[in-house]
């Protein structure tokens, strides 16, 4: 604009010089900017001097120096017009003057007149900032008093009508300070009056207007907005500052236990928050628990055990990410709970002692205490036994109890013990334990040596030779140690009148019985011994057994022949008549054996004779009869060799030479032998007789007995199924025994003995004797026996009894009792059963 304005100044300046007639004359007129088109500035004709008529024929008109024409000139009136609108800051911008030079012309004489417009500024302008949004950023941080500088308005106007002042709108952190800068002019600057707080308020809206000094003023506006940057000025802070939790022992890993959460009232980093353990966290801790740091959520890393920890406390910081860093801190309090994970203990707090199996009842046998690491329920614990032993717990003090035994003991029966002691505590699930004890019991010498049998028989043969083994006793200790270890003697007794130990020995360690010399079975028959087992315990026990020693007869005598007496090495001589019919006794020959049984039976036999035809010997009687009528032609004189052999093995046997002498007319028998048959006949009667006696007795005997349990039978029959007369082990003191039979077998029958009534009273004993020494006697009537012999007797006589039945056979007479009268010996003794019947024999008739 002013470029061309100064053209203008130019390019007139040079017309008036050269061209124009230059009227120096000067007219002024002012008007403000903005008039209207067609509104006058003055009349110009009238300033001019000018007739109207003249403004029309001279030609009044205007040259303005700037190409544009903002003025006219009304002809008619001769008034100076606006005909542009005109803007004062277009023509001359911030000038506090603006001049607006223009030239009229009027020809016929050209005459130039200069006129100057002077245009006054009106306040058309408002006061504008180039940004009118503007936006600041401040740290919350800033110190009060910093000042940020903002953008100045600007006001085209001039003078008053210019830029006066600015203003703020109110608010509580900014105050406004006009700063003048070296042209003069104002630049605005807010100052920071109170500290930023971003988490009260993070944007801050102003409006700062710039007022001119127009009349009325004009006011530009621009909006600042501050945006408060965040600084990390806060803390995390937890939602509680303690938080409790409660954790089941053996929870397994990754399971959550409590979650922890912080606030943080900052912005972006400075809001984001890490969670970790405090600094101070023990080792332990960390190996326990885990914290998620973006989660909180604080985990079970390892398996927690209630007896190690009951409690946990644990500081978990919270922490942003800010530059520095804020932390916040709460603690977790983490109760442990107990579950039952721990079985009972038992704990033996002496070994068990060995017990002595005479130990009274209460006898502490092992200090045992129990205990369970659990708490509450789980940890209380009960013990049991194992029923069957013969112990009981009895509780002492907390905990603790003594195993005693509530029986007696008996090692014999029971020597070792295995006792069970359950645990159990209260807990859910029951955990149990258990443990086993040995308790082995001490032996006591309580047992005497027992003989494998109380009686033992042992048969020896006659002659047989001194040092060879009798037999072997045994006993056994159920003991043990010492008090089983055995050792044998033989009891002192006489045997004979000499001490026993004379006849045998006795091996002390293994009961092995020898004999010291042979016996002779003609001399004694049967002896008996006590052997005695000891043991060697303190004190040491015994006991008795019997030894029945049974010689055996062997067949070492040979048949003595009695009759006929004959002079050794010479003949015995018998006479008898010749009219002998057959069937005449010639004589008997008799014979003895000093052995027993077979081989005392004797048998008779003709072994040579000179007519063997005439004479037989019986087999048995030893009669020698003839055998037919003896005739003329036979020899008077008869030599007969006559052979007596027993039954033994081998046999023994003797022989008699018996020389007959016929003679043809028959007087008496020679007189010694008529009287010594005489007497024979007179004993022979006499026995006969005693025979008879003897056999009615005891076939009347028998009848009464078969009567008697005939009798009993009868009644019996209800309660007993055997009407046999039994021998019971009880002893043979039984009152109701009413008979009884005797049989003595010492090898073979020597008699046989039948009692009538009560065993203890003596009526009613019969005895017969079969004693081959006895020539004549062969039946014999005995005295009652004693009885208090009498069971000893049976007692042996059941020791001799082999397993298998015994039978004697008489070979001529046999009183068959077995059977027929149904009398029978059952011998349940010694373990084994051997029924015996017998039969009454004689050898003589
Ligand atoms: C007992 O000991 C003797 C001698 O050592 C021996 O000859 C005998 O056979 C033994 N007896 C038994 C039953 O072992
Ligand atoms: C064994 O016999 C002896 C001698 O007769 C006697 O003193 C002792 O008491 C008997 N012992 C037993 C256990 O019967």
């Amino acid at each position: 604009m002013r470029k061309m304005r100064r053209k203008w100044w130019i390019a007139g300046l040079l017309q008036a010089l050269a061209v124009w007639n230059i009227i120096e004359a000067q007219i002024r007129y002012t008007i403000p900017e903005e008039l209207n088109e067609g509104t006058v500035v003055g009349n110009i004709a009238k300033d001019l001097d000018l007739k109207l008529s003249e403004v029309f024929e001279r030609n009044l008109r205007l040259a303005s120096e700037s190409g544009k024409q903002y003025f006219g000139v009304d002809s008619a009136k001769g008034e100076l017009v606006v005909s542009e609108r005109i803007d004062r800051e277009t023509l001359c911008s911030q000038s506090a003057t603006c001049l607006l030079p223009l030239e009229a012309i009027v020809e016929n004489p050209l005459q130039l007149y200069r006129v100057e417009i002077e245009i006054q500024d009106i306040n058309d302008n408002s006061p504008v900032f180039q940004n009118n949004e503007k936006v600041l950023n401040i740290a919350e941080s800033t110190a009060p008093g910093a000042r940020f500088r903002l953008e100045a308005a600007q006001d085209p106007d001039v003078g008053s009508n210019s830029l006066r002042t600015y203003t703020l709108s109110k608010n509580e952190h900014f105050a406004l300070n006009l700063k003048s800068a070296k042209d003069g002019s104002q630049v605005p600057e807010l100052v920071l009056e109170k500290p930023l707080d971003r988490e009260k308020q993070s944007t801050i809206s102003l409006m700062l207007t710039a007022l001119d000094g127009g009349k009325p003023a004009r006011s530009g506006t621009a909006e600042i907005t501050v945006r408060v940057l965040d600084n990390n000025d806060n803390a995390p802070v937890f939602e509680k500052a303690q938080y409790d939790a409660q954790l089941a022992e053996n929870t397994s890993p990754g399971a959550v236990v409590v979650t922890v959460k912080a606030q943080d009232l900052d912005d972006g980093l400075n809001k984001e928050i890490s969670y970790s353990f405090g600094p101070h966290t023990p080792d332990v801790l960390h190996r326990l628990f885990s914290v998620d740091s973006v989660t909180g959520e604080v985990k079970v890393k390892n398996e927690i055990d209630f007896e190690t920890d009951q409690s946990f406390d644990v500081d978990i910081v919270a922490r942003d990410q800010g530059t520095p860093p804020m932390e916040g801190l709460c603690s977790v309090h983490l109760e442990i709970l107990d579950m039952n994970d721990n079985a009972p203990e038992i704990v033996l707090k002496s070994l068990p002692s060995p017990v002595r199996e005479d130990a009274p009842v209460g006898t502490v046998v092992a200090l045992i205490s129990a205990k369970d690491l659990d708490t509450g329920e789980n940890g209380k614990v009960s013990l049991t036994l194992s029923p069957g032993a013969p112990f009981s717990l009895k509780p002492s003090i907390s905990n603790h109890y003594t195993l005693i035994t509530d029986q007696k003991l008996d090692r014999e029966s029971h020597s070792v013990y295995n006792v069970v002691i359950v645990a159990a505590d209260s807990g859910s699930p029951q955990l149990t334990s258990k443990q086993e004890i040995v308790v082995s019991v001490l032996d006591v010498n309580d047992n005497p040596p027992i003989f494998t049998q109380p009686f033992y028989s042992v048969y020896v043969k006659e002659n047989s030779a001194a040092g060879s083994i009798l037999c072997s006793v045994s006993a056994s200790d159920p003991d043990q140690g010492e008090n089983a270890k055995v050792s044998y003697s033989v009891l002192d007794s006489r045997v004979l009148d000499t001490p026993v130990s004379s006849y045998i020995y006795i091996n002390s360690d293994n009961g092995s019985i020898y004999t010291m010399h042979s016996f002779d079975y003609e001399k004694m028959k049967v002896f008996q011994i006590q052997v005695q087992a000891k043991d060697h315990g303190s004190p040491s026990l015994s006991s008795n057994a019997t030894v029945h020693v049974f010689i055996l007869d062997q067949n070492d005598n040979a048949p003595a022949v009695i009759y006929p007496s004959a002079v050794m090495g010479s003949a015995s001589h018998q006479r008898m008549p010749r009219s002998a019919k057959a069937g005449h006794l010639v004589t008997k020959v008799t014979a003895v054996d000093a052995d027993s049984g077979h081989n005392a039976w004797i048998s008779y036999r003709l072994a040579e004779a000179a007519d063997a035809s005439l004479f037989s010997v019986n087999l048995h009687t030893g009669e020698v009869r003839t055998k037919r009528s003896v005739s003329e032609q036979d020899d008077s004189s008869q030599r007969l060799l006559i052979e007596i052999k027993d039954n033994g093995e081998p046999v023994q046997s003797t022989t008699v030479t018996v020389d007959v002498l016929i003679e043809d007319g028959f007087h008496e028998p020679v007189s010694d032998y008529r009287k010594k048959s005489a007497e024979v006949s007179k004993k022979s009667g006499k026995i006969t007789l005693y025979l008879i006696i003897s056999l009615a007795s005891v076939s009347l005997l028998c009848l009464m007995t078969f009567f008697i349990l005939l009798v009993k039978c009868a009644r019996g029959s209800r309660g007993s199924s055997s009407c046999c007369i039994r021998r019971s082990e009880s002893g043979y003191k039984n009152p109701n025994r009413n008979l009884q039979i005797q049989l003595n077998t010492d090898g073979p029958i020597k008699y046989v003995e039948v009692l009538g009534g009560d065993m203890m009273s003596q009526s009613q004993s019969f005895g017969s004797y079969l004693s081959p020494m006895s020539e004549f006697s062969d039946f014999t009537l005995v005295k009652p026996s004693s009885t208090t012999d009498f069971t000893d007797t049976l007692n042996v006589l059941d020791a001799s009894l082999p397993d298998s039945t015994w039978k004697f056979e008489s070979q001529q007479l046999e009183i068959r009792k077995t059977n027929h009268c149904g009398i029978s010996i059952k011998n349940n003794f010694s373990g084994f059963t051997s029924e015996s019947s017998f039969m009454v024999g004689q050898s003589i008739t």
